[in-house]
């Protein structure tokens, strides 16, 4: 205990404190170390790793910002499982991360989560076979084909609010999880797939996801003790997920249907050679995990704001009944601006580099810590201040956004994850009454790569009284409210999925 109270002070000393003369300004951000040991090493705390690593899981906006503002552009904070880890947020800098992939790729940083992603999926690979594969990914969520998407989203949305009981207390995040999750599962195996092969694919992928923090842990704890040990739990846990996955990849290559499975099986590598089922059931895996706790974090935090100004919350609803979207899409970025779901972009030194004039040895990860930059006074003014207004500025410029990443590397569903956000949004506004239960704004905290709502965004709910009404009221523009029976589960919907995805052959970021 007294050792703990040592260490918090001393941890609170060295964040508050003036900042130190940090050196040296930099000539070219990246490039390799002619002699590593020539070079200092970057500035950072000087705790006990276990100490940084706590307070970063704790309040990981925090942390980082302390350490931002207190040590500059570039910082090296010690976690457990990582080692010394370098944080970039100099412009100059980031810049030069994002344009160096061949000095700073990202297929060891994506190490951590190959015991769920698999080794042979999209965050696994470099240099022309990564560039291969996202050309392959990138028509699948974006262009027209978002169009369908939207629907599946409103429906997975109404379904999911029609098992609240009404007047309850929901968990958003919680269910905006589930939310995501099962879109993203409709997209993969089918919009008709049984509702409990859904909810069972939803659990099990669910259960995985949350051991991140178990696999930030190393190969040390990666042992099978037996089903209740913790590893066991995982591998047990994985193997169940994969024996449907295999199933449906079987039931595909015997009778393609009209889903994403079925488009990943025509996937081709850079050789021209099909991909195999594992490479199939790590694509699969990868978007069951990237495209679904991101997506319903973004929508839990704007919430969490919007409901705070009811005059902007009227202002969105009013919109989202014109079957306009334009001020929803501003509140979500500004929204992920403030509390961007994904801590960082994460890379690792391939050589032993020198990045703005610091010395970084190959092996080290090397992270741009996105809600920093987002924060930073220099880039926004008022940074602190909610204000989806700010995107006004002619003068912003493209460092001043960075939710999706950047390079190379930009998050593949991107335009996917633009459209849900919004598509879930105004759906949970124009079906309910939404009230917050907790009187102060939501604390971030860290659960894997992910910045969580700490309390998990309670709310009250009500049905919307003009809702019954709106469900059986022609289409509007976005096709909205469409009558029971025609969303995107109709064979029509589902068909025109798998359509214009075959016809759409390629995309950008
Ligand atoms: C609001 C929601 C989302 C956010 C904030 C987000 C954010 C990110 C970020 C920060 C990266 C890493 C970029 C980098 O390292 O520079 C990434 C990568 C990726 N994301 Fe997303 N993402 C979201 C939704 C989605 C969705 C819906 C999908 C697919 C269904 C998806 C699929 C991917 C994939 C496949 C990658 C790896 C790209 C590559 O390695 O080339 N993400 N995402």
């Amino acid at each position: 205990m007294c050792c703990n109270s040592w260490n918090s002070a001393r941890i609170a000393t060295e964040l508050t404190a003036p900042p130190r003369q940090t050196k040296p300004a930099a000539t070219t951000p990246v490039r390799t170390a002619a002699d590593p040991t020539a070079l200092p090493t970057p500035p950072g705390p000087r705790s006990p790793a276990l100490w940084q690593t706590q307070r970063f899981i704790r309040d990981p906006l925090r942390f980082l910002d302390d350490c931002s503002a207190r040590y500059g552009g570039c910082v090296q904070i010690h976690l457990l499982g990582f080692g010394p880890t370098f944080w970039v947020t100099n412009p100059a800098a980031i810049h030069a991360v994002y344009a160096s992939d061949d000095l700073l790729p990202m297929r060891e940083a994506a190490n951590l989560v190959v015991p769920i992603f698999g080794s042979r999926s999209i965050t696994s690979l470099d240099g022309p076979a990564h560039l291969h594969r996202r050309r392959q990914f990138l028509p699948s969520f974006s262009g027209s084909v978002l169009e369908d998407y939207a629907v599946l989203t409103r429906r997975s949305t109404r379904e999911e609010i029609a098992e609240w009981r009404e007047g309850a207390v929901v968990g958003l995040h919680d269910a905006l999880y589930r939310i995501t999750l099962d879109v993203v599962i409709r997209l993969l195996l089918g919009a008709e797939l049984e509702r409990e092969r859904r909810r069972r694919v939803a659990d099990l992928t669910l259960a995985m996801m949350s051991r991140l923090g178990l696999l930030a842990l190393g190969e040390r704890v990666r042992r099978d003790l037996g089903p209740v040990s913790p590893w066991g739990r995982f591998v047990r846990i994985r193997q169940q997920l994969d024996t449907i996955l295999y199933e449906e990849i079987a039931k595909r290559r015997a009778a393609p249907g009209d889903d994403l499975l079925s488009r990943l099986i025509e996937f081709d590598d850079e050789n021209g050679d099909r991909l195999d089922d594992t490479a199939i059931r790590d694509e699969m895996m990868t978007i069951l995990g990237a495209g679904s706790e991101t997506t319903a974090t973004a929508v839990a935090w704007t919430i969490d704001f919007l409901l705070r100004d009811p005059q902007l919350n009227e202002a969105v609803l009013s919109e989202a009944r014109a079957g306009r979207s334009k001020l929803a899409d501003t509140v979500v970025k500004e929204a992920m601006r403030l509390r961007s779901p994904v801590i960082s972009s994460g890379r690792v030194a391939a050589r032993d580099l020198e990045i703005s004039g610091y010395s970084v040895p190959r092996g080290t990860r090397v992270w741009v810590p996105i809600n920093v930059i987002h924060r930073d006074p220099a880039v926004h003014r008022d940074p602190e201040r909610f204000d989806p207004s700010r995107y006004d500025d002619p003068n912003l410029t493209a460092y001043s956004w960075l939710s999706f990443g950047g390079g190379v590397r930009r998050c593949a569903g991107a335009g996917f994850a633009i459209r849900s956000t919004r598509e879930l949004l105004q759906e949970l506004l124009l079906s309910c009454e939404l009230t917050l239960v907790r009187a102060r704004p939501e604390r971030p905290r860290a659960r894997g790569a992910i910045v969580i709502p700490g309390a998990g965004v309670p709310v009250r709910w009500t049905p919307r009284s003009d809702q019954a009404a709106a469900n059986g009221a022609p289409n509007d523009a976005t096709g909205r409210f469409r009558a029971a029976g025609e969303g995107a589960g109709s064979p029509d919907a589902v068909r025109s999925i798998t359509r214009t995805n075959a016809s759409t052959t390629s995309g950008s970021n």
